[in-house]
């Protein structure tokens, strides 16, 4: 039996690979749909379980006795050293291309100016859409490797990718186009989101309904015809746009085939949960200042949501959204980190299920199936990520850890010790196989 023992970056790829000796391999198996209430909780952990991928896909999944006669003699063994095993992160909320950084403004926090207060002086998002219209295809691509790796030595195999630091024509299929590309050429997946409506650009600042427009009549067809994003996002609240002018376009983005997210009630009540369900969104994302007319609408219209807990912290703030309000509600809950250079600076879900927890009172099973099988339903990619499950593609990461709950626990560290996309190794914190 020809079997090598311990991963390498640069090894021949296996078309057969077992995974064996996991403390716990989560499996997060379960019903074909979004988890909701004690659903939520049930992560279908195989103790001493074990995981055969043929190339990109998972085969089987087991007991390790079960998956050990299933095993050929070309089959590369991977020793998990009685570590955790669960499927790779899906962060579902990213805004990961992008120029500069806003380490001035964050320093202006602490001092005690305000988000808005920095947005309404012309910095804020507008201070980041200066300079990545001033940066090339090729700088946002290099700046957004940087980042991919981040996300991917942190467990996250799939994210989604918005736009929106260009709002000019050319400058948001700049970022759609480098999205495009760093899908092409590293590891981790993007699923691309148009958010033309980031803001209003300050050239329009007194003709508000002909930017509206120009998102409309000229970038939504761009970006349908060359298929560049699967959904468009709008950023409704208060001082930027309001819920008809969303609505206008989100309408249009539907026509043109895209599925809509839409950043709602994040810094105010402005109505953004009610449109969501009222268009009949994927998600609605932030939702700190959602009442419960808004839960009970996302409810009826099985909106998911999605809590970004990592821009409430990076903010100072402690209004946290409802999570265990809308749990209770019955609604599918998803977690991401808002990935961007201003609200949220981390890559980190495993910060984000420290922060639900602690914050949110979400039990450490519940941020897990938030952030892994609740996400990739909510991109539209249930039956193909966000569980260890047959035919699914083999997106798995070995924590360091022994016991799940662990990556909740321990914060402030990087839990990954092998991270695979696709069957790759896409991430090995050492190559000493210790
Ligand atoms: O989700 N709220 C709007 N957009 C981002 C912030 C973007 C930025 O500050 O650059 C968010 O928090
Ligand atoms: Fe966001």
């Amino acid at each position: 039996m020809r079997c090598s023992r311990g991963a390498r970056v640069a090894k021949p790829v296996a078309e057969t690979l077992a995974v064996v000796n996991c403390s716990q391999l989560v499996t997060l198996a379960g019903a074909h749909r979004p988890r909701t209430g004690g659903d939520l909780r049930q992560l279908a952990i195989i103790e001493d379980g074990a995981m055969l991928v043929r190339e990109d896909r998972i085969e089987a999944v087991g007991w390790r006795r079960e998956i050990e006669t299933l095993i050929d003699a070309d089959c590369e063994l991977i020793d998990a050293g009685r570590r955790v095993v669960m499927p790779g992160f899906v962060d579902a909320h990213t805004h990961p291309v992008f120029a500069g950084i806003r380490a001035n403004e964050f320093e202006q926090r602490t001092a005690g100016a305000t988000y808005r207060e920095i947005a309404a002086g012309g910095g804020g998002i507008r201070a980041t859409v200066r300079a990545t219209r001033n940066a090339s295809q090729g700088d946002l691509v290099k700046a957004g490797k940087r980042y991919a790796e981040w996300f991917l030595r942190n467990g996250t195999t799939t994210i989604e990718a918005k736009s929106g630091y260009g709002l000019t024509i050319e400058d948001e299929l700049k970022i759609l186009r480098a999205i495009k590309q760093l899908n092409q050429e590293t590891s981790l997946k993007y699923v691309p989101t148009f958010l033309g409506a980031h803001d209003i650009p300050s050239e329009y600042q007194s003709r508000r309904q002909m930017y509206v427009n120009l998102v409309i009549n000229d970038m939504l067809p761009r970006v349908a015809e060359e298929k560049l994003a699967e959904y468009c996002d709008v950023f409704c609240e208060q001082d930027v746009f309001t819920t008809d002018e969303a609505w206008q376009i989100l309408s249009a983005a539907r026509c043109h085939g895209l599925g809509l997210r839409i950043h709602a009630d994040q810094l105010s009540l402005s109505g953004g949960a009610k449109l969501a369900a009222e268009l009949n969104a994927a998600t609605a994302d932030h939702l700190e200042h959602a009442d419960a007319t808004g839960i009970a609408a996302l409810k009826s219209a099985r909106v998911q949501p999605v809590l970004l807990p990592g821009s409430v912290y990076a903010l100072g703030s402690n209004h946290y959204p409802a999570a265990r309000e809308m749990i209770d509600a019955g609604l599918a809950v998803v977690l991401a980190t808002d990935f961007n250079p201003g609200s949220s600076p981390t890559p980190s879900i495993p910060m984000t299920l420290s922060l639900a927890c602690t914050q949110m009172k979400m039990s450490p099973a519940e941020a897990i199936a938030a952030a892994t099988i609740n996400a990739a339903y909510s991109l539209g990619r249930g039956d193909e990520i966000g569980s260890l499950e047959k035919g699914k593609r083999a997106d798995f990461v070995i924590h360091d850890a022994s016991d799940y709950r662990e990556l909740a626990y321990f914060f402030g560290i990087e839990h990954p010790w092998r991270v695979y996309a696709a069957g790759n190794l896409a991430y090995a914190r050492d190559q000493s196989g210790e």
